[in-house]
């Protein structure tokens, strides 16, 4: 059976930028996550929606261009507390809400970032 992605209901392309952009505005003004990232967020900005693009049933366009995400292992050199990833959280929750009509499209999606982003906690508050 054919079955629609969570790429194609979010709206594809067009609304995954829209979403990464407000996500990062979000990021970059949170006290506790700003200071992880580099002065110049457009780099991060363009694998991040590459990423988000394959991870939510789209076509390969990070694995294409970098190889096998290993993601987590990406993460190690940043210290990533419980609290970080709430906050990410939040940041992606907001986000959404100003892209997103559905709300349990809105829920899946921070349910399926949820699980990952606390896979991503790699260290001790
Ligand atoms: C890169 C923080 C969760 C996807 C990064 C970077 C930081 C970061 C600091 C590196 C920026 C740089 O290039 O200097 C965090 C924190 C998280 C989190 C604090 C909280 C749990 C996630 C999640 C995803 C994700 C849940 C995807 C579902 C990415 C991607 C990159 C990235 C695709 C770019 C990787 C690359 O350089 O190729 N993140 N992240 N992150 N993050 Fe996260």
């Amino acid at each position: 059976i054919e079955r629609i992605t969570l790429f194609e209901q979010m709206g594809g392309t067009p609304a995954l930028h829209n979403l990464v952009e407000l996500f990062y505005q979000h990021v970059l003004a949170d006290p506790i996550l700003k200071s992880l990232f580099p002065p110049d967020i457009k780099p991060v900005m363009i694998k991040q929606e590459q990423f988000l693009t394959q991870f939510f049933g789209g076509p390969p366009l990070y694995t294409n261009e970098y190889g096998h995400p290993r993601m987590r292992a990406r993460h190690l050199s940043f210290p990533i507390t419980r609290e970080r990833a709430d906050a990410w959280l939040a940041c992606m929750h907001k986000a959404l809400q100003e892209t997103i009509q559905d709300v349990s499209l809105r829920e899946e999606i921070l349910e399926r970032l949820s699980i990952t982003a606390y896979f991503f906690v790699n260290k001790e508050e």
